[in-house]
């Protein structure tokens, strides 16, 4: 039977007691509305370890909207049903008063993202990354797993993470998995849920362009598929592009080689803001 944790001194108990026992820990931060892409990475995490640990927390700290913090989906009942079908083991679903003092809910987290902040999610969403490297480091604190578990769709997010191990000097190997796609194309979201019928098949398109963009490489440059993908994209009534960006891998800094490229999307489908992103190599 999957328990259910709220306080982060009954959290840091089991978890103490778990690696006292010499048992590994995965462990896979989430906000909830879970969905076959979060299952992705228990089913891993499951696998690797002899314990799969499972945080589900909305982060008000890493919302610079409030509307779309408080439209984000949540079912904490289901979440918890689906994820002792997958075999997690524990839950960690604290409350935002639990998790923070009020002094740090009203002050930016600061951290040094070595310019990964400045460019696209970043960019676009101020003070995001801030909010995230806050809770993701709480949770490490917390949780010390043996590994963490987090989804290549933010793939923002997951060099960030990346970066804040290293600087934090975390001893936890982060496994980034891959994203996973319903079968019409579209990246599985938990914001998909906020999207009627008729936007899902509009946000179909992002995924197929992006696809479709691939076939371009052999003989365009990045910067035409860049323009290309926008151009397509928010010619489909009811898209539109708030960037779209092809990057290395690494860096994340805008690059004109396929070389390691990647190229990461944000596009609002009606009021639902969505990401995606393709590989180019
Ligand atoms: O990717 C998410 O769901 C969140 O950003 C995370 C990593 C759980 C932090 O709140």
């Amino acid at each position: 039977m999957i328990q259910l944790i709220h306080t982060k001194s009954a959290f840091k108990a089991i978890t103490d007691q778990l690696r006292h026992d010499g048992k590994t820990i995965g462990f896979v931060p989430t906000m909830g509305a879970l969905h076959e892409g979060h299952c992705s990475l228990v089913l891993r995490a499951v696998k690797e370890n002899d314990v799969c640990i499972v945080s589900v927390f909305c982060n008000p700290t890493q919302f610079n909207n409030a509307e779309d913090f408080e439209k984000y989906p949540r079912n904490i009942e289901r979440d918890a049903e689906l994820l002792e079908k997958e075999g997690a083991k524990f839950v960690f679903n604290p409350t935002a008063e639990e998790m923070y003092t009020a002094e740090e809910m009203k002050t930016t987290f600061q951290f040094d993202f070595g310019g990964l902040d400045q460019v696209m999610e970043g960019k676009y969403r101020p003070g995001h990354f801030n909010g995230v490297v806050q809770v993701v480091s709480k949770l490490f604190d917390l949780a010390q797993p043996t590994r963490a578990y987090l989804g290549e769709k933010d793939f923002q997010q997951l060099a960030i993470i990346r970066r804040m191990v290293r600087l934090m000097n975390y001893n936890i190997e982060i496994i980034g998995c891959p994203i996973v796609r319903e079968a019409s194309g579209l990246a599985m979201s938990s914001r998909n849920e906020r999207l009627s019928e008729q936007e899902k098949q509009t946000a179909v398109n992002i995924s197929h362009i992006l696809f479709e963009s691939r076939q371009l490489t052999a003989m365009q440059s990045v910067s035409h598929v860049q323009h290309w993908v926008v151009e397509q994209i928010n010619r489909i009534p009811g898209l539109t592009v708030e960037y779209y960006q092809i990057v290395d891998q690494d860096t994340l800094l805008p690059t004109d080689t396929w070389n390691n490229a990647i190229g990461c999307v944000t596009v609002y489908c009606g009021p639902v803001r969505l990401i995606d992103n393709i590989k180019y190599d």
